[in-house]
């Protein structure tokens, strides 16, 4: 019913490290040739944690856009905003709140996560049980199908699902529902009426969800229907609403294989990541002091590479062949431990030139940056917009 677009946002916590590239970002960088993408900066997200030091989320701005540029996310494809630059997202969080159970909130498992992991800053607040609720606004607001995120955020579009379903539910309703969905079958033309109803009776009597899934293609193409008739078609498929707010899948995000240079999940917290562009020293000095398979305590003693950090950048950063001289190096104690990071060190610092390269325009001329993303705001608002229009009809706030 709606363009299959695809949103994601990151909290601007940080310079971004090298796991933020080999999870999320190169991602986006596919996704973005495939789907009309927004990605954006979740600067209110972070105020829910990081209330107490606004600076830090200020500088980190626009550190981010850099890095997410210099990953190669290409702002003619894809739409870049800050979130508290487009407003409405609070305004729709707000009309959300007034509807969603207190339950559903406390019930989110990084609720109760949060307040024990981050137990350093006071969590107990209105905003914090907030916070999913706020990203389901983020993604509802651009009628998202598609939410790229780590794991940890499933239950929070499990959650955003929820919110859209109530939400149809409780204000999808219209005076005269029926009659008006069976004149804009009519409008359809009669060979896709007959279609249509045909697919509609076997959903509704057999639960047939390729009916369903056929009958959104023939929905999809069918191109004059008003936006009104398309959300009476597809909301009478499932039932007596209209469809206002669209449910978006969770694409979940692999799991980033970049580990640490302690050879844990790479993390800024746990003081182990490699940042995106940093200096070719620090990242060689890095590298050359990891730790390696505890049981080469002399050159001359054989390792396992399974046992091994740097055999997972290997996995990451090499070919067949190099893993191969790795792993032949390495069992027999054929290669020291400083050769077989060379190639690593080689080849991360090799990716950063390409970081560093794109970057730097926007380093240079911080206004480039400000303009893509004066751009993106414009064009995200205007879709926020509609939807708000929309929302704000159903809710009874439309009193011109
Ligand atoms: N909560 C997400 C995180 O911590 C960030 C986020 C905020 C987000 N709004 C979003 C992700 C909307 C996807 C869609 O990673
Ligand atoms: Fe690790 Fe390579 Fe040393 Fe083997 S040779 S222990 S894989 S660094």
């Amino acid at each position: 019913m709606f363009p299959e677009r695809v949103v994601s946002g990151m909290r601007p916590t940080g310079a971004l490290h090298l796991g933020h590239y080999h999870g999320a970002l190169k991602n986006w960088v596919r996704l973005q040739s495939e789907y009309p993408c927004l990605f954006f900066v979740a600067d209110w997200h972070a105020l829910t944690t990081h209330y107490d030091s606004p600076e830090v989320i200020g500088n980190n701005i626009w550190e981010m856009v850099i890095d997410w540029l210099a990953a190669g996310i290409d702002p003619q494809q894809s739409t870049l905003f800050i979130q508290s630059r487009v407003p409405e997202h609070a305004e729709l969080h707000l009309l959300l709140s007034m509807s969603t159970p207190l339950g559903w909130l406390e019930r989110v498992p990084t609720y109760k996560d949060q307040q024990e992991k981050l137990s350093d800053h006071d969590l107990a607040t209105y905003g914090f049980l907030g916070y999913p609720l706020l990203q389901a606004a983020d993604i509802l607001m651009y009628r998202a199908a598609f939410v790229p995120v780590g794991e940890d955020q499933v239950p929070h579009i499990e959650l955003t699902r929820e919110i859209a379903r109530r939400f149809n539910h409780l204000f999808g309703r219209e005076p005269g529902f029926e009659d008006k969905a069976r004149e804009a079958v009519k409008r359809l033309g009669s060979k896709r009426a007959r279609m249509y109803q045909q697919l509609r009776t076997r959903f509704q009597e057999q639960g047939d969800d390729e009916a369903l899934q056929q009958a959104h293609e023939l929905l999809d193409q069918s191109p004059n229907l008003s936006l009104g008739d398309r959300e009476r078609l597809f909301g009478w498929l499932e039932g007596s609403r209209k469809i206002i707010l669209a449910e978006p899948q969770a694409l979940l995000t692999e799991a980033s294989r970049m580990p640490g240079i302690d050879g844990q999940k790479m993390s800024k917290s746990y003081g182990n990541s490699i940042g995106m562009r940093e200096d070719p020293e620090s990242v060689t000095r890095k590298i050359r002091t990891m730790p390696t398979d505890p049981a080469r305590v002399r050159r001359t003693d054989p390792g396992d590479p399974g046992r091994c950090p740097v055999w997972q950048l290997h996995v990451v950063y090499s070919n067949d062949e190099t893993r191969d001289w790795v792993r032949a190096g390495c069992t027999t104690a054929g290669i020291g431990c400083l050769e077989c990071k060379q190639p690593v060190i080689d080849a991360v610092l090799k990716e950063q030139q390409g970081f560093l390269e794109r970057a730097q325009p926007y380093v240079d001329d911080p206004s480039l940056l400000r303009n893509i993303i004066a751009d993106g705001c414009d064009r995200a608002r205007k879709l926020a917009q509609e939807t708000m229009r929309d929302v704000r009809e159903v809710m009874g706030l439309s009193h011109d």
